[in-house]
C-alpha cells in the first residue's frame, strides 16, 4: 500500500520509515511533486494533524500520514505547545525558541515537560487512524549536546539519562514521543486489517 508522508522533514521521515518502512510504500511530498504548505492554525496537535493530512490528500488523492509535535513544559502552563516552532516569532527559529525557553526558565524550580506527538493516518473523510506518544523530561539550564533539533539540546530525558543533544538518533527514536505515537497508530493499524 503506497502512503504519502505529508512532511518535508528529513527527520521525520527516516524515523517513519524505520517503523513503518516494511510494511507501506512510503512516498515522500518531493516523490509526488507536492508543494503546498498548510496552515497549522489548530488549537491542538490533533487539529494539526488532521489539517495537513486532510490538505495533503485532498491535492494528492493518496493515503496521506500527517504528524503534529511539539514541547509542554509544565512551569509555562503547557506552552509552547503547538507554538513550539513559532515559540520566538515567525520564521521558525531553533536558536532563537531555545534561548527564549532559558529565559523564561531562568528562575522556575518546577523544570518537568514532556514532548508530545499526535499522528493521523487519512484515508479519506470520517475514515481515518490516530496514534498518540509522549516522553518525559526536565528542562536544563543551559545547552547540552550537539545532536537532534529543536529543544533537544535543552530537554533532559527522564528514561535516557541525557539530553536528547546527547542522544544517538537509535537511542532518542527508540522512546521518543513520535516513535510511540506512530507505534501506536500502526498497531491500531493492524488491527483494522484483521
Ligand atoms: P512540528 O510542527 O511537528 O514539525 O514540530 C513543532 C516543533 O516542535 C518543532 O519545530 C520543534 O521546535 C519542536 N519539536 C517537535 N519534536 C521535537 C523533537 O523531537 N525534538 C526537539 N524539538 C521538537
Amino acid at each position: 500500500m503506497k502512503i504519502l508522508v505529508a512532511t518535508n522533514n528529513q527527520g521525520k521521515l527516516r524515523e517513519i520509515e524505520q517503523i513503518f518502512g516494511e510494511s507501506f510504500e512510503l512516498l515522500s511530498m518531493r516523490d509526488v511533486g507536492l508543494e503546498i504548505e498548510v496552515d497549522e492554525i489548530g488549537e491542538t496537535f490533533l487539529e494539526n494533524a488532521f489539517l495537513k493530512a486532510k490538505g495533503v490528500f485532498e491535492a494528492s488523492g493518496i493515503p496521506t500520514l500527517s504528524d503534529d509535535s511539539g514541547l509542554c513544559v509544565e512551569a509555562l502552563g503547557g506552552a509552547p505547545a503547538v507554538q513550539s516552532a513559532y515559540f520566538a516569532g515567525y520564521p521558525t527559529n531553533n536558536e532563537k525558541n531555545n534561548a527564549l525557553l532559558l529565559e523564561k526558565m531562568a528562575n522556575a524550580i518546577n523544570r518537568n515537560a514532556k514532548f508530545v506527538s499526535t499522528v493521523v493516518l487519512w484515508f479519506g473523510e470520517n475514515d481515518y487512524i490516530i496514534g498518540e506518544g509522549e516522553t518525559t523530561g526536565k528542562i536544563l539550564d543551559k545547552l547540552t549536546g550537539e545532536g537532534g533539533f529543536g529543544y533537544d539540546p535543552l530537554f533532559y530525558s527522564n528514561e535516557l539519562n541525557c539530553s536528547f543533544g546527547e542522544a544517538t538518533s537509535e537511542e532518542k527514536n527508540k522512546i521518543s514521543h513520535r516513535g510511540r505515537a506512530l507505534k501506536s497508530l500502526f498497531e491500531k493499524f493492524q488491527e483494522r486489517q484483521k
